[in-house]
């Protein structure tokens, strides 16, 4: 309990917070993460198999149908406890949200600014131009994918960032002066593998930002944390608004 007063404390007294979400913060909404051994999705399918672009170019039905069962499970979840104090905490003080997540629970939580690094599975984008698909357009041309009415040659795809494929580079640039600009940084949830995303943490600690994560388990960066809260974000995030509240 005291690791969650002192990450409150330090929260109160930043001036400037960013903070960084990766799929545990929304495994307690029951949308599977991408790395835990058992329920993870990478141990159960191939990343190069669903998640790169040559993948799409050699089977572009199984990808289509991979993410729309993801995101009929995603409608289905609601955002959890984590989520619902993150964007408490948005209204209280100055916070950036940066999220890996394709979801979109920090948003229907009520949070506003979110930065989606790695895209939205809710989106639809041509594959050759990347310019959006609407979902009117989608339900009146059914297909696994439909053609891209946006290019001869393009098909419908889903709206995320692929092994391979650069960042957004407006969300990555926002993402990058938040991490300069901050004097806390806060990471939930991610296993910090994948980069640039994981570097952030590091680029804020190197402007001289306090560090602190939320994990269950550890991570390539806990060591370099200047706190480590190992629980989960449905526990640790209403315990820490709860000592703002009250301390
Ligand atoms: P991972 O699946 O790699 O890591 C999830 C992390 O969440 C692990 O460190 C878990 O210990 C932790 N975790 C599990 N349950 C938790 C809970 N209830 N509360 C807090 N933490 C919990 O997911 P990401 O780090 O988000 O990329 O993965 C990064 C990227 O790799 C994803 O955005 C995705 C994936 O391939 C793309 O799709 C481009």
């Amino acid at each position: 309990m005291q690791t969650l007063h002192e990450l409150a404390t330090r929260l109160k007294q930043a001036r400037r917070i960013l903070v960084l979400t990766g799929a545990g913060i929304s495994a307690e909404s029951g949308i599977a993460t991408f790395r835990d051994a058992q329920t993870g999705l990478w141990s159960r399918f191939r990343p190069e198999d669903l998640a790169t672009p040559a993948a799409f170019q050699r089977d572009p039905a199984l990808v289509w149908r991979w993410y729309a069962w993801r995101r009929e499970q995603i409608a289905q979840a609601q955002p959890n406890a984590a989520h619902i104090a993150l964007a408490e905490l948005a209204r209280r003080t100055s916070l950036t949200l940066v999220t890996q997540n394709v979801d979109d629970l920090h948003q229907r939580a009520g949070s506003t600014g979110v930065i989606a690094l790695h895209g939205a599975i809710a989106r639809t984008v041509c594959s050759v131009t990347g310019r959006e698909i609407s979902p009117v357009w989608l339900a009146a041309n059914p297909g696994e994918p439909p053609r891209s009415p946006h290019h001869d040659r393009g098909l419908a795809r889903p709206g995320v960032v692929w092994f391979g494929e650069e960042l957004p580079a407006e969300a990555l640039t926002a993402a990058q002066a938040a991490a300069r600009g901050c004097d806390v940084v806060l990471a939930i949830g991610t296993s910090a593998l994948v980069y640039p995303a994981a570097g952030l943490p590091a680029l804020a600690q190197q402007h001289g930002a306090w560090f602190a994560e939320i994990n269950p388990q550890p991570t390539p960066l806990t060591s370099a944390a200047d706190l480590a809260i190992v629980q989960t974000a449905g526990y640790a995030m209403p315990a820490v608004l709860d000592a703002w509240e009250n301390r």
